[in-house]
Formats: C-alpha cells, structure tokens, sequence
C-alpha cells in the first residue's frame, strides 16, 4: 500500500481520484509557499498523503465529480508569515468557501484575494492580516459571509478608512453576515448605518463590536428588516436606544454593552418574540424598567451588568419559559424577588448582586441546571429554608453576602455533590455549622461565613474536607477548642478563624508536625493564643495575623525563614522582642503595636509599606533608614498588581473597591493600601533623624507621645504625600519648617504639646488646622494659634496694601530672642496702617510669648486690638 501511494503520488501530473490535477498542483504550490508551525497544523501536514487531493484534510471538491476545488479550510494551522501574490491560492479560482481563521499572517490583505470571484464566504477572522482593507475586496461580489474580525487586546489589525465601509460593501448586495469585530472604522452614525442600509439589503448578521463608531444609531437601519443578530458593543455611540429596533420582525440578539448609551431603554425590545439574547451591560447612564413579559417571548439571556435600570422583577418573569442566564448586577432595582422566578426551570446563571431587592428569596428547586447563584448585596431578608436548594445537582456557586438573612444555614448546600463555593458573610445566620455529609468526595473549595452570629463548636468535618482551600469562619461566636493542626492537616491556603470566642491551641516547636509548606494566610486574631504556633515550614505564608491574642516570650527568629511574607500582625501581645532581628524581603505590613518590646527597633532597614511599633517601650534611636526610602509609590503599585494577580487564589481581609476589567470588584482581604509609620507611645528619646524626609511615599506619620528633642526637621517639607502627621507629646523645639505650610495633601496635624515657637508658616494648609494642633507649645505664635506674632501680618497686610509689600522678614536670619526685639521695629510701623490686621486679629494676653513681647512693646499692642 505505502508503495502505491508513493507511485501515484509521483504521477502527480495524472489526474488522482477526482481531484483535477491542476488544482492538486495549486494547493501543492499553497502548502510550499506557507509558513507553519507543524505543531499547530492538523490539515496541511497530512497532505499529499492520499492520491485525491479532495479528501485533504481542510478541502471540499464540488459533487459534480468535476474534481474542482470549492472549499479550502486553513484555520488553526499556525501560519505565520504572509501570502505570496504568486501564491497558488489566488489560483483557485472555483473556491467557494475559504476560511484562513486563526492564524498568524502579519502582512497586509494580498489584493489577489479579488481572484477568487466565485468566493461565497471569506472568513479571516483572526488570521492576522494588518493594515488598510484593500478595495479589491469589493470585488468579491457573490460574498454572502465575510469575516474580517479579530479580538485584540493590542489595538485593531485591520483598519477601513480608506476606501471606507460604503467603498467595501457597495458591490455585495447578496451579503447577509458581515462580521468586522475589532476593524478600525471610526465613521460616525449616520454614515456607517446608511452605507449599510443602501447596500445590504439581505443582511442578517451584522457584528462590529469595537470599530470605534460614533452613533447615534440611522434610522436607516430599520430598512435592513432581515436582521437577526446584531452585535455593536464597545462603541462609542453615546445615543439613546432607539424604538426601531423593537421592530425587527426575526431579531434574535441584540448586543449594546460599553457603548456609552444613556436616556431610557425601549421597553418594547424587551418585548420582541424572537428575542433570544440581551446585553445592555456597562452603560451606566442608561435608565430603564421592565415591562410585563409575556408568555410568547424567547428570551434566553438577559445581561444588564452596570446599567441604571430601576423598579422591580415583575412576577410575569416566570413566563420567560427558556431563560437560562440572567445578570442585573450593578442596577437599583428593588422590591422583591418574585415568587415565579421558581418556575424559570432553565435557569443556569443567576447573578442579582448589588441591586436593592428586600424581601425573602424564593426557592431554586426547580432550575435544575443552575450552576451559579449570586445574591450578594441586596437587603434580602429571612430564613432560608433547606429545601429550597435541594435536589440540585450542578450547582457550584452560592454567594449570598451582605443581606441580612437569618435563621440557620441551610444544610442542604452542604449536600450539594457539585458545590465549590459558598459564601454568607455578613448576615445574619445563628445557630451551630452543620456537619458537612461526605466530606472526603466534597468538591468545595471556599467556605465564608465570616460576620455572621454563628455560636457552638466548628464542626469537626470541617477540617476533613478534601478539597477545601479558603477557610473564613471570623466573626462570628463560634466557641471551644480548635487544635492547630488540624488546620495544617488541611493544607488550606487560606483561613481565618479570628474573632470567635475560640481557643486555638498552637502545639508550639516541640511539636513533630510535618505539615506540608501550603498555607498562604492565616488569621487568628483573638483565638486566645498563648504559644507563637510553629510555623516554619510553611514558606508559602504571605500572611499571618496572630493579633490580640496572649502569646509570650519572642517573636521566634525562623520568621524570618518565611520568605514570602507580606502581612505581619503581631500586634495586642504580650511579645518582649525578636530572637533575631526580621530580615524579610517581601514584608509590606508590620504591626507590632501594643506588646511589651523593649529596647532599640526591632527590624533593619527594610522596605515597608506600612510599620506600627506604637505603644510599646522602644527606647533607642529610629534608624536612619527604616521604611520606604524608595520614593513615591513604586512599593504600592507591587502590592496592587499582586492582588490582582492573586485574585482568583487567594482571600482578603479589610475591603477595598477596585475596578478591574471594567467593573468595580470589591476585593475582601486586601493588604493596607497607603504607606504608614506610626512610632507612637514608646520612649523614643534624642533628635527626629533628617533622612525622614526622604521617605517620600508617607501618608502618614506618628511619632507622638516619646521624647524626642530638637527641631522638626525641615526635610519634612519633602514628605509630599504626607496626609497625617503626629509630633505631639514630645520635647522638640524651634521653629516649624516653613516648608510644611506646602504639604497639600496634609490634612491631620497634632504639633501639640511640645516646646516649639516662633510663627505658624502660613500657607494654604496650615491655617485650617484648628489651634488644638498647635495648642502646649509656648512659644508658637500666628494662626491658627490663639497669639499673634509678627512675621505672617506682613504678608496679610501686602495682601490688602500694595505699599508695603516690599517689606519682609525672614525668621531665619533672626534668632529667637533677638530677632522678636529687632523685627518689632521694623514691622510695627506699617502694621499700624494695616486696617485689615486691625480689625481682624485679637490678642491673647494670657500667652506667656505674647505678655513677653507685649512687655517690649506695650504699646503698640495696645493700638493694635482696638
Ligand atoms: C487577479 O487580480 C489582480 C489584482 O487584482 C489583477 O490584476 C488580475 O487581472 C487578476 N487576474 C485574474 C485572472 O482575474
Ligand atoms: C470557517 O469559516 C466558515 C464560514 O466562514 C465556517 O462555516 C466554518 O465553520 C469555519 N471553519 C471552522 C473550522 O470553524
Ligand atoms: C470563521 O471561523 C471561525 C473559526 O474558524 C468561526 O468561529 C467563525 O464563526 C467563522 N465565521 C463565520 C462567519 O462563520
Ligand atoms: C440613574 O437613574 C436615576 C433615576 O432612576 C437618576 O436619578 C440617576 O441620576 C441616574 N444615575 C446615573 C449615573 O445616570
Ligand atoms: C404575544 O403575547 C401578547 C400577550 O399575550 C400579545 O399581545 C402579542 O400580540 C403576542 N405577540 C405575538 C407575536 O404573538
Ligand atoms: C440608583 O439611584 C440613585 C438615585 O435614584 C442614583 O443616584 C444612583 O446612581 C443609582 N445607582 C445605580 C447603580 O445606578
Ligand atoms: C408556575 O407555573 C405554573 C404553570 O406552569 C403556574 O400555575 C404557577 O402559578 C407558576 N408559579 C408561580 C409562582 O408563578
Ligand atoms: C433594608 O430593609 C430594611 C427593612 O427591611 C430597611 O429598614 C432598610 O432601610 C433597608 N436598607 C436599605 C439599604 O435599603
Ligand atoms: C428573621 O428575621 C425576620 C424578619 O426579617 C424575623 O421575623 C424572624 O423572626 C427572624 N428569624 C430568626 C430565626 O431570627
Ligand atoms: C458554647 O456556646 C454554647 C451556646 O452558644 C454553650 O451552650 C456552650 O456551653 C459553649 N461551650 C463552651 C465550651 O463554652
Ligand atoms: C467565651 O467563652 C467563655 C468560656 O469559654 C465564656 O466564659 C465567655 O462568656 C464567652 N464569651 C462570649 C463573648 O461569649
């Protein structure tokens, strides 16, 4: 047989089979001309290994047994490389259908495509042709499906300005799909519909989603009654909605999403018969309601995601008899969920998160195929009983988050063979966890019940689920003892058991634990710990929280063996110190604030976001370069695209909205998002280092209550993102920077209680703190403060007279003492003129700087208060 094949295939000029030998030698030609990745080939590879070219893999021959090649199916080859005009293909000239989808040509469109005269259907989606859509294209006129399509991320690959859309189709009267997704048209509304409508009068489909249109939507288009599909999302139409659309007699989808759409929705497209899909989503300034759905409707799909559709779910919802997916995510509906929505028995997808439903939720018996249920972020109320979920054997999703449900957690969910995900955090439930039936075939991956009112022991098949990951029971008031361990049996990645009414017992070092390196984040916030629990083979550990517990002695030196960590809450402890100092590459967040530490900081210089070593009994020196000396916020950005990266593995606490991928996401569990110091309440003693100013990235910094002395460095001015600054309750003295009066962002200052004087700066930010800011320094003087002083009145008083504004006084060039006695000359006279200075500043007789200069000068001040 191989021998036969091998002589037929030499006799290549005889006709073989029915292919004509001709059009074997074409395709011959095609396949020696491309480039391809063998790999990726399924089709060109295998030819040549039969005598008949028409039982190629990817070719059709017409059945008139004339051996003429009508069909050619080059899709997913891994072609690269472009096609040569001399190219065989161009040849065949019978073709009928080609599709070269799904391929890397990289070229410009070969203006001989126009060769192929007989082509019905064109299809290059995808294949990567770049550039200008060459006019020949418009040759092709017994096209009856093109497309041009391609999905990028990378910007279009096609573009078609010039010649343009109405160039393109003129010619193509028999044209009924016209797929362009993705090719650069940039034409406004009234152009692009009405070279449509004059051209294609058989149109069907009509998909250009992101072609950078303008709408709004031509009237013209009701001409094109055929239409069945029409696909426009992720243009710029920025129109309403018209009514005509409501008046396609075979309209099946219709898709609207990111289109910038505002004023209200047509309710009559909601009501047209043949209507099998919806998508309205993203468009955030389009209103609109739902009328009454009849029995006689299609409708499958229902996509309202980020739209600003109101009012309520009407019972008659239950007539949409074939609805399988519904989202209204994102709008403000309200009211209840009917009752009917039981009846919907195709329902697969059903996603009403954040709108504003009230009410008890119906059962789900009866949509058999549902797979994913979210309700989260309603006001959803009540118990809800177990048999609304039973029976149910594909459902991998219940998110009920964020409403106020009580009563006890229904049990059935647990019995659910297919069930990944479930999550309640944030009602209302009480009464025990149910035991968990099957735990070792269990396909679950989360449990959430965190912020709930659960009470009584975890049940212990919690911790033998076989496939559980995530792990949050915090919260609630769930009592007894946990054994750590057990939870490391598990190999979670995350879980959090904090604030409970538990007792975890850590077995400690001498445990002979192998626990396999696998947790990612643990919490155990206030679960009576008493022992550090013995964590040092789990280098995947990125985030621990042991806060508010009772554990002793040191922080163990192998911490610092958990390389990866990121998040470290030791804080509300009774720890002493380190056994070694932390040398942790990754650690972004450190609290130790509130434990009994003692002597010099307790961490080397270190790139960390976020550091509170408040309330403890510190005593040496800040180390010059502790915390984020690498400006602005490069260190931020990292922890944010972790997140993101992590998003789908991992379990965050302390909420925070982020918009990702259009759509804002409320990630739980995040990491603090700005770069912190607080040093507060220890015994900090000697000078504020200067090299603080470098850590450009602060927003805020507390250093209060030690007993820091000398000046306020003036590399504080440098600090830009500064929002919050604390320096009260210490020793420090001198002048305030005047470069801190430039801090904009400041918002929060406390100076008080320390021994500064001289001038408040003026500036924009300065004088709207309140005087409680400043209030226990002697000698500060100017506003906000309750005295007055000299220096700023010069610069009030330019404001409101022109003819001294060349008089000014540096406070820096005078020193303390003298500098009061000598500036007063030279400033007292035009103050006297001053009228807005007269009649808007008082004294304050009781401040012991202000009796002093008063003293000097008695009588000036007298003049100036009247
Ligand atoms: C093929 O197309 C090219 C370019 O469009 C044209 O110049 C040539 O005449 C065409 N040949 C045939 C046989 O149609
Ligand atoms: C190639 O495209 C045609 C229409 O253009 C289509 O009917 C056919 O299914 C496509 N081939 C594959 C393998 O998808
Ligand atoms: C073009 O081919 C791709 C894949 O080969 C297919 O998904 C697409 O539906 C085809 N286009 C048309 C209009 O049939
Ligand atoms: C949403 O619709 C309400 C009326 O239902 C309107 O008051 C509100 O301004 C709209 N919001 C936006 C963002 O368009
Ligand atoms: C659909 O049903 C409604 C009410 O039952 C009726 O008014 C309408 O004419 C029907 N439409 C079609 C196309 O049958
Ligand atoms: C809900 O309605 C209120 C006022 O009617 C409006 O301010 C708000 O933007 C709407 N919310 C959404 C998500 O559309
Ligand atoms: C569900 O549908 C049946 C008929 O199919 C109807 O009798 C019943 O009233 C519907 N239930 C609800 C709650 O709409
Ligand atoms: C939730 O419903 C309760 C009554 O059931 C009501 O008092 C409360 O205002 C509602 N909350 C919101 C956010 O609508
Ligand atoms: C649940 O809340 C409803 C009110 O929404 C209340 O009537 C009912 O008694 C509560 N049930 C339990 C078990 O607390
Ligand atoms: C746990 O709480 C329940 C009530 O919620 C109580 O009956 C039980 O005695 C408590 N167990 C322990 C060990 O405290
Ligand atoms: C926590 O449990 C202890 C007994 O283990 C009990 O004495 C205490 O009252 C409980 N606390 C709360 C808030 O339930």
């Amino acid at each position: 047989m191989p021998l036969v094949t091998m002589l037929l295939s030499m006799n290549i000029g005889l006709v073989s089979g029915r292919c004509q030998s001709d059009q074997q030698s074409l395709l011959l030609n095609l396949k020696k001309t491309l480039v391809f990745y063998e790999l990726a080939s399924t089709k060109l590879v295998k030819w040549n290994s039969t005598p008949d070219c028409c039982e190629w893999p990817g070719i059709a021959c017409d059945d008139g047994g004339s051996g003429r090649v009508i069909s050619l199916d080059l899709s997913f080859e891994g072609i690269t490389g472009g096609l040569d005009d001399s190219s065989g293909l161009f040849s065949l000239q019978f073709l009928q259908n080609l599709n070269l989808s799904f391929n890397g040509f990289s070229t410009t469109l070969p203006v001989r495509f126009a060769n192929l005269t007989d082509l019905i259907s064109l299809n290059l989606s995808n294949a990567w042709f770049i550039g200008q859509i060459p006019n020949d294209i418009s040759k092709l006129t017994k096209l009856v499906s093109l497309d041009l399509s391609t999905n990028s991320f990378f910007g279009p690959a096609l573009k078609l300005k010039k010649p343009n859309l109405a160039t393109l189709v003129q010619n193509l009267a028999q044209l009924e799909e016209l797929i362009l997704d993705g090719v650069d048209i940039s034409a406004q509304g009234s152009d692009w519909c009405k070279a449509l409508s004059s051209s294609l009068p058989n149109l069907k489909v009509l998909s250009m989603s992101n072609c950078f249109l303008s709408g709004p939507l031509d009237a013209s288009l009701a001409e094109l009654r055929s239409l069945s599909i029409i696909r426009l999302s992720r243009n710029n139409l920025a129109a309403p909605v018209p009514e005509f659309l409501a008046n396609y007699p075979k309209l099946t989808a219709l898709e609207l999403g990111l289109c910038q759409l505002n004023g209200i929705f047509p309710q009559t497209v909601f009501q047209i018969p043949t209507l099998e899909i919806l998508d309205l989503s993203f468009n955030e300034l389009l209103q609109g309601s739902f009328p009454e759905f009849h029995q006689n409707l299609s409708l499958q799909t229902l996509l309202l995601i980020d739209t600003n559709f109101s009012g309520t779910l009407p019972q008659s919802i239950g007539n949409l008899e074939k609805l399988s997916r519904i989202e209204l995510v994102g709008n403000n509906f309200t009211g209840t969920i009917p009752s009917s929505v039981a009846n919907l028995t195709q329902l697969f997808y059903l996603d009403l998160s954040s709108n504003k439903f009230e009410g008890r939720i119906p059962s789900f018996r009866r949509s058999e195929e549902l797979t994913y249920v979210d309700l989260s972020r309603n006001n959803l109320t009540g118990e809800i009983p177990s048999g609304h979920w039973e029976g149910l054997l594909s459902l991998t999703y219940v998110d009920l988050r964020y409403n106020a449900f009580n009563g006890s957690i229904p049990s059935s969910l647990f019995a659910i063979p297919s069930m990944q995900r479930i999550q309640l955090s944030n009602n209302l439930f009480g009464g025990q966890i149910p035991e968990f039936p099957n735990v070792s075939s269990c396909l679950l991956d989360t449990l959430d019940f965190s912020s709930n009112k659960l009470e009584g022991p975890i049940p212990s098949s919690v911790f033998d689920l076989a496939n559980l990951n995530v792990l949050d029971l915090s919260s609630n008031k769930l009592n007894g003892t946990v054994e750590l361990h057990l939870v490391q049996k598990l190999r979670y990645l995350t879980v959090d058991l904090s604030y409970n009414n538990l007792t975890v017992i850590a077995s400690g070092k001498n445990s002979n634990l192998s626990s396999l390196p696998q947790i990612q984040m643990l919490r155990l916030a206030s679960c009576n710990l008493r022992v550090f629990p013995y964590l040092r083979n789990q280098s995947k550990l990125f985030h621990l929280d042991l806060s508010d517990n009772q554990i002793t002695g040191p922080v163990p030196g192998w911490i610092s063996e958990l390389s990866l960590l990121q998040y470290l809450n030791l804080s509300r402890n009774l720890l002493v110190g380190l056994e070694r100092p932390l040398s942790l590459p990754n650690l972004s967040f450190l609290d130790l604030h509130r434990n009994q530490l003692q002597g010099s900081i307790p961490v080397p210089p270190l790139l960390i976001a976020y550091v509170d070593y408040s309330s403890n009994n510190l005593s040496s020196y800040i180390p010059p370069n502790i915390g984020m000396m690498e400006g602005e916020n490069r260190h931020l950005e990292y922890i944010n695209y972790e997140l993101v990266e992590m998003w789908e593995r991992v379990y965050y606490q302390d909420s925070i909205t982020v918009t990702f991928k259009g759509r804002e996401l409320e990630l739980v569990k995040i990491l603090t998002v700005f770069t912190s110091a607080d040093f507060s309440n220890n015994n900090f003693e000697g000078p504020i280092p200067e090299v603080i100013g470098q850590f450009k990235a602060l927003y805020v910094l507390n250093l209060s209550h030690n007993a820091l002395t000398d000046h306020i460095p003036p590399s504080f001015g440098n600090l830009s993102h500064l929002e919050s600054l604390d320096l009260s309750s210490n020793q420090l003295t001198g002048q305030i920077p005047p470069l801190l009066a430039r801090l904009s962002f400041l918002s929060v200052l406390n100076l008080s209680y320390n021994r500064l004087e001289g001038p408040i700066p003026t500036g924009s930010q300065m004088q709207t703190f309140s005087a409680d800011s400043f209030e226990g320094n002697q000698g500060l003087c100017g506003p906000p403060s309750n005295l007055v002083c000299f220096n700023p009145l010069i610069s009030a008083c330019s404001n409101t007279n022109g003819s001294i504004s060349g008089i000014e006084i540096d406070w820096n060039f005078l020193s303390a003492e003298l500098g009061y006695i000598f500036g007063l000359g030279i400033v007292i006279l035009p103050l006297m003129f001053c009228k807005r200075w007269r009649t808007c500043m008082s004294f304050d007789f009781e401040n012991q700087f202000a009796a002093n200069l008063l003293l000097i000068k008695g009588s000036v001040g007298r003049k100036l208060e009247m």
